[in-house]
């Protein structure tokens, strides 16, 4: 489906017993590094929404013949059944019953499968939540009619999204979302995302995202860990005051088209996460080698032609390259040439600043 959330939620029908989204990874500018209560951020958060990394979500759904307590899924990854990621997420749909009153009446069939591959060393947690999140709001509606308009499903999907996993919170709103409770960002809350409607400027439509695979190696310690050691650390609430202060100068050059200013904040951002890192305790580091050459001859390439080629990091290895798409055919030979060579297998995933997610057919 194409057109608005509000069209794309009108051609639900009532009889329909199955429902496919399709949600995209995004790329935090300012980080949410530490969470609290229940999946409660310590510090705001902005993200562009991505568009090549996504993963599509089926959900099918038929009434129990003899009603019971359980909460009953078969969870199908790529096309074959799961059972790791099957009791990850009946665990998860436990926690949802006050959420969605039919979640014990019904037997579900989940299909997921990403477009990036599942070794790429690629977070999928934000695309294949939000994805499953939006397929549950959607059932919501088939079965009662609510949410009535896009604003209400929204809202409610990136809430579920959220207890998911916290960053996907971001993924169901097209190019920037925020996320976390900003005293001087007007409806901004810890509990879901929101959009930034129309303010971004033209200078960052179609904005690219290169990720450069550097490790496909599984991460020596989760996000999950890694947030709960941010309890500890002595940094922290630096961290978070730096972070409300990165969320209105991002927010302004955003909405001013200030590529130097957000490249610089980018930066500051993705080293600040990966400082932290290093001085929990224990101490870790999930940069290779690889991410160190990159970041070298970024800055490096920088200097020497003044083009606004700027790098951020998640929490793991990966480097994400963000540049605008006019300057796209000077950057990418560099990127071909210089940096390609410190990817696994040459993997890179071309990506750029995404529409949101879309109701399949
Ligand atoms: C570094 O959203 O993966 O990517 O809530 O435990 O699932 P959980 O954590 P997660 O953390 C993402 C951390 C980050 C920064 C960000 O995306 O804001």
């Amino acid at each position: 489906m194409t057109g608005s959330i509000d069209d794309q939620l009108s051609s639900l029908s009532s009889s329909q017993q199955s429902v496919t989204w399709r949600s995209p990874s995004n790329i935090a500018i300012v980080k949410y590094w530490g969470k609290h209560g229940v999946q409660l951020p310590r510090n705001p958060s902005v993200s562009f929404t991505l568009d090549a990394a996504h993963t599509d979500t089926t959900v099918s759904f038929v009434e129990k013949v003899s009603k019971d307590d359980e909460i009953s899924i078969d969870f199908y990854f790529e096309g074959a059944p799961n059972e790791a990621f099957a009791n990850k997420i009946a665990k998860f749909l436990e926690g949802l019953h006050s959420e969605f009153s039919f979640l014990r009446d019904y037997e579900f069939k989940i299909e997921s499968s990403n477009s990036f591959p599942h070794s790429s060393g690629i977070a999928s947690s934000a695309s294949a939540m939000s994805a499953l999140a939006l397929c549950l709001c959607s059932i919501e509606k088939i079965l009662t009619g609510w949410p009535t308009d896009s604003t209400d499903f929204l809202n409610k999907a990136s809430h579920i999204a959220r207890l998911g996993s916290g960053s996907a919170a971001r993924s169901v709103y097209p190019d920037v979302a925020i996320w976390g409770a900003h005293e001087a960002i007007d409806d901004s809350t810890d509990l879901q995302a929101i959009p930034f409607d129309n303010q971004l400027h033209e200078a960052f439509k179609g904005y690219h995202d290169d990720i450069l695979i550097v490790s496909a190696d599984e991460k020596s310690v989760s996000s999950r860990a890694g947030h709960a050691l941010m309890e500890g650390n002595p940094y922290a609430p630096v961290r978070y005051e730096q972070a409300n202060r990165n969320m209105i100068a991002t927010l302004e050059a955003l909405k001013t088209g200030d590529i130097l200013k957000f490249g610089k904040i980018l930066e500051e951002e993705a080293m600040t996460l990966h400082a932290l890192m290093m001085c929990s305790d224990p101490s870790y580091i999930l940069m290779k080698a690889g991410t160190l050459a990159v970041i070298e001859k970024v800055r490096a390439f920088r200097e020497e032609t003044y083009l606004p080629l700027y790098f951020t990091l998640d929490a793991g290895p990966n480097v994400h390259l963000l540049y605008p798409d006019e300057v796209a055919d000077q950057i990418w030979p560099f990127i071909e040439r210089e940096l390609v060579p410190h990817c696994v297998g040459g993997k890179v995933i071309r990506d750029r600043i995404g529409a949101g997610p879309r109701l399949l057919d």
